[in-house]
């Protein structure tokens, strides 16, 4: 193992030398922090494969001491993939610290990330300790952490509203006890850019052992100006930046991935540093993590957007055809927007399947799962003559929700929808493998299938989101549709996706259903004592 200088050193020149702007992504683990967002360990298996290869720097995994589950995940990331780092989150606890070394063993390169807040009102109130006992814990963690991997790093949470004097403190005796990234964040996105900006020089300018770490961000966005802080702090000198997939994140999230990727490189006369991402990549990642985690992409989001690249008005039209450069400062294909591209269809067989699978990243862990998305395929493209990539991930999603589905299944759903009629539907699940079935009226067919539902289930759940999203594009295209539950406090999104939209929203209800009896014990990062 390397000595805290020489791994130091190491990162400096890795990272810092080529001006190389670390891009290191929390999707998998922030991102999750969003109400209903969970994900299963194979849903994070997926989307980290999709990180790596758009070839983001470290993939932060999840936070292994929160759960069994989380635990699981974190180490299956781990395992799967070889090009980025994985990362795991550890309060500045020796427990979370040595379970997230745990789940990082058979990691190709691995980071703990361990952290504890800095701010006044965080140690005053949160953790009820003075400033000296959090420097100390916080020194002490990143020792432990080094028991593990040369490569730690340091968050002083909430440091946006941390004593600078206090900060720099910390900052330097966590460098000197062995941190190789120091990451700044705005816990609570209070900050302005131009402050955050200050804040950032200040700190690399007044820590002595500044040059030992690479200084890193990682800004929330309630006040809509994560990426805008994210920004300001790298022109400031941060060369990390913390994000997720389209912004997703706790509260009103985090800074969007895609957006300070594509301002770092449409900008590069301004910014003096470059990514390593594969940024063609971004869209069918955006997609991927919109259809696993059930948050729609509204469709005027800059970069993943559906209206990123569309001309509506007449003289921008006329303008784009003569110049694209009249009013386009980005290309599509250059994100990952490509012309629907019809991949198999109707007569393609088991092998065409797979490669085509294996290019999108998802692997069969055997013939008899193979089996069974051919089957699921073949169904599809029975109602369905061109089959997309869109419609493959979405057979992938579908096939991975109805497999956790051990307690309810849809095994019927029968609709009545005439006009002057009320609309009915009968319903039949499998509930612990016992059949049971309903019938009900509703103002439509969609509200008459889940009252059906209820009607056996008798769940008490509030529905708090209703959404549907064309897969592709066209008449037979698949609905992806999207519920959100909540009871006693669990918020759970389930996805369901069909030709037939009622179909998509019963299969929804029903995977929304079954998260919801999961198990949801488990801890979060910034809540609860220290
Ligand atoms: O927002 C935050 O402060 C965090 C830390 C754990 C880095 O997510
Ligand atoms: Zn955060």
């Amino acid at each position: 193992m390397l000595s805290a200088q020489e791994a130091a050193q190491a990162a400096m020149e890795q990272n810092m030398s080529s001006d190389r702007l670390i891009i290191f992504d929390t999707t998998l683990r922030d991102g999750e922090q969003s109400p209903g967002a969970s994900m299963t360990r194979d849903e994070k298996v997926r989307i980290a494969r999709a990180l790596e290869r758009l070839r983001v720097d470290v993939i932060e995994a999840g936070f292994p001491i929160a759960s069994p589950g989380d635990f699981e995940a974190v180490q299956a990331v781990a395992r799967a993939v070889k090009d980025s780092t994985v990362c795991g989150l550890a309060r500045a606890l020796d427990r979370d610290i040595d379970r997230a070394g745990e789940a990082l063993a058979d990691a190709a390169s691995a980071r703990i990330h361990t952290f504890i807040a800095t701010s006044p009102i965080h140690m005053k109130m949160k953790l009820r300790m003075e400033p000296e006992q959090v420097l100390q814990q916080a020194v002490k963690a990143v020792q432990r952490a080094r028991r593990y991997t040369d490569n730690v790093e340091f968050s002083p949470e909430d440091a946006g509203r941390s004593e600078p004097d206090f900060l720099c403190r910390v900052l330097e005796a966590v460098i000197d006890a062995g941190a190789t990234t120091v990451n700044i964040p705005d816990t609570v996105g209070y900050n302005l850019p131009h402050q955050f900006g200050e804040l950032i020089a200040s700190l690399i300018e007044r820590v002595p052992n500044s040059d030992k770490a690479v200084f890193s961000v990682h800004c929330h966005n309630d006040l809509g100006l994560a990426v805008a802080n994210s920004l300001s702090a790298v022109l400031n000198g941060a060369r990390q930046v913390e994000c997720t997939i389209n912004g997703l994140g706790e509260r009103a999230g985090n800074a969007a991935l895609e957006e300070v990727v594509m301002a770092v490189r449409t900008r590069r006369d301004v910014f003096p540093c470059e990514t390593r991402l594969e940024t063609t990549e971004i869209v069918p990642c955006s997609r991927l993590v919109s259809s696993i985690t059930g948050f729609a992409v509204q469709p005027n989001k800059a970069i993943v957007g559906a209206n990123a690249f569309a001309h509506e008005s007449g003289i921008h039209q006329d303008g784009v055809l003569k110049s694209r450069e009249t009013y386009e400062i980005m290309r599509a294909q250059d994100v990952g927007w490509t012309a629907n591209r019809i991949v198999l269809g109707k007569h393609s067989g088991r092998n065409a399947l797979r490669s085509r699978m294996e290019e999108l990243g998802i692997t069969f862990d055997s013939e008899e799962a193979l089996n069974e998305a051919f089957a699921r395929f073949k169904e599809l493209a029975d109602k369905k003559h061109e089959i997309y990539d869109e419609d493959l991930q979405a057979l992938v999603t579908e096939a991975g929700t109805e497999a956790e589905n051990e307690r309810f299944r849809l095994v019927s759903l029968r609709v009545c929808s005439e006009t002057g009629e009320t609309p009915n539907a009968d319903v039949t699940l499998s509930i612990d493998g016992e059949e049971r079935s309903a019938s009900a009226p509703g103002g439509g067919p969609v509200d008459a299938t889940f009252k059906a539902i209820e009607a056996i289930v008798h769940s008490g759940t509030e529905l708090q989101l209703y959404s549907v999203n064309n897969i592709t594009s066209g008449t037979d295209a698949q609905g992806e549709v999207t519920v959100r539950l909540a009871k006693d406090g669990q918020i759970v999104n389930g996805q369901g996706a069909d030709t037939d939209i009622v179909i998509a929203s019963a299969r929804a209800y029903v995977n929304a259903l079954n998260r919801l009896i999961r198990p949801s014990e488990r801890e979060h990062p910034q809540r609860g004592d220290v």
